[in-house]
């Protein structure tokens, strides 16, 4: 492609993005007939050998890939949690892309360092976290992470580090650690703990009560118990939004715990600490004050493309001490100068995009005006949709819904439940997940789509009415 190419064929991509986004409704929100293999079978075995036009590619696009997606921008996506799209954030990959430096380090790019340590101090500012957390402060610092999954394993690391004083990183003992969480903690937990060689058997569950939150009293008597018998409880993980029901873990109470036992306290609000950006849910914060690490994710509820985790600690010492490790290639003056950031040392691969410029893109083209709204818009709409379903007594709504989530399930049977999730989402209209709770088949109602406006949860309702 030559330059003047890349110009053109670079305005016909944002046009055709946009049209995308615009058009999605004339789309289904996914393609139930869709069988494993069918997209490739669309697709030449082998590659060109030879370039085409750009105008092929496109149209691929809209005969091959688009009809074998499932359309997250969709305002009828109800399924998971949401993974919105901004414009700016779009932009702001494609500069990136444009750029293509690589920042593993200060001086492989300082702007790419520098530009991320200021988005994770803004956000900080913006969610009303705590100052400990600031690259500015004492001891603490953030990061962008691919994922909350990684950011989780990074805790898991510092924590196992700082549990050792170190000693992990030569002698790789692990075989008496202990983490604790609920059964409602979300997979990554246990996926982090087992990468980390503490295996699924040193995973505590500790017991949940009636709103799916860890019971704190349980935490204690469990971490007493494990020290009881020699063995060294390290991690607790709370839970600021479960992603089955968007419980939350009473994080003050299990700090009081971790303080007194000396345990890595990290807090995972992927979904819903994007909330704290709306001053009266600002209560989602609480008990943050005491935590060691703390992760949200601003490719859930904020409109920042994926992948963009945000990941502070408040001990950064522990993090780099699990995670440097610096060959001669890698040294600079900047590092050694104590000044500049390596977030090579702060995560698990060495090389990193420059993530930051979609967040800066986003907070600088929209502010945080339009986010706002739209989460309070979600939040209402599924305050309505619980009166709904409150008021057709064949449903049950079976957990709290504090923010914009509904569990709900025919009183019926399981089997009933299980089946209304599968005959909404083989319509193509929605998208639903399903989960357990203690027991109880759930259909998940999850109202986070940029697009999604009243009509579209009242015409989700009403099917789900009429299938049930
Ligand atoms: C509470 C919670 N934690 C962690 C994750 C994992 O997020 P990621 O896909 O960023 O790894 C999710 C995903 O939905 C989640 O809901």
């Amino acid at each position: 492609m030559t330059p003047d190419e890349f110009r053109q064929n670079g305005y016909a991509l944002i046009d055709w993005i946009s049209n995308y986004i615009e058009g999605i409704e004339q789309h289904h929100v996914s393609n139930p007939a869709l069988q494993p293999g069918d997209v490739r079978a669309m697709l030449p075995a082998h590659p060109p050998v030879a370039g085409e036009p750009f105008s092929a590619v496109l149209s691929d696009l809209d005969t091959v890939v688009v009809p074998g997606l499932t359309h997250w921008q969709h305002p009828s996506f109800f399924a998971y949690f949401p993974g919105n799209s901004s414009y700016p954030a779009i932009l702001g990959e494609l500069a990136s892309a444009g750029l293509g430096v690589q920042g593993m380090s200060w001086v492989t790019s300082p702007a790419c360092t520098e530009v991320e340590t200021l988005m994770l101090d803004w956000m900080q500012e913006l969610l009303g976290l705590p100052e400990r957390f600031r690259s500015d402060s004492a001891t603490g610092g953030g990061v962008i992470h691919g994922s909350a999954s990684e950011a989780t394993l990074a805790a898991i690391l510092a924590a196992r580090w700082r549990v050792t004083g170190g000693e992990v990183n030569l002698h790789g003992d692990t075989t008496k650690l202990v983490a604790y969480t609920t059964s409602q903690t979300h997979s990554s937990i246990e996926k982090g703990l087992r990468i980390a060689g503490i295996g699924s058997d040193r995973m505590r569950i500790v017991d949940h009560d009636e709103a799916y939150a860890m019971r704190s009293d349980e935490l204690d008597r469990m971490v007493r118990e494990d020290r009881r018998v020699g063995l060294i409880p390290f991690f607790v993980c709370s839970s600021r939004g479960t992603t089955s029901s968007t419980a939350f873990d009473p994080t003050r109470e299990m700090a009081a715990v971790c303080r007194r036992e000396n345990l890595w306290l990290h807090v995972d609000a992927a979904m819903s600490g994007i909330a704290a950006l709306v001053p009266e849910f600002r209560w989602v914060n609480d008990g943050l004050e005491f935590a060691d690490s703390y992760c949200t994710n601003p490719h859930k509820w904020m409109g920042v493309t994926f992948d963009c985790d945000l990941f502070w600690t408040a001990d950064r010492a522990a993090l780099i001490g699990a995670l440097s490790i610096l060959p001669e290639y890698l040294r600079s003056k900047a590092l050694e100068s104590g000044a500049a950031i390596d977030y090579r040392d702060w995560q698990i691969p060495l090389g990193r995009r420059f993530r930051a410029l979609k967040l800066w893109f986003t907070l600088r083209c929209d502010g945080v005006a339009p986010v706002q709204a739209m989460i309070r818009e979600h939040v209402r709409l599924t305050q309505l949709l619980a009166d709904w379903v409150a008021a057709d007594d064949r449903f049950e709504i079976v957990a709290p819904h504090p923010l914009n989530l509904l569990c709900l399930a025919l009183r019926s049977a399981n089997a009933a439940t299980d089946e209304l999730i599968d005959a909404a989402n083989r319509t193509g209209e929605v998208l639903f997940t399903r989960t357990v709770l203690d027991g109880r088949v759930c259909l998940r109602f999850s109202i986070g789509a940029r697009l999604t406006a009243q009509r579209h949860v009242a015409a989700g309702w009403q099917l789900l009415q009429t299938l049930a």
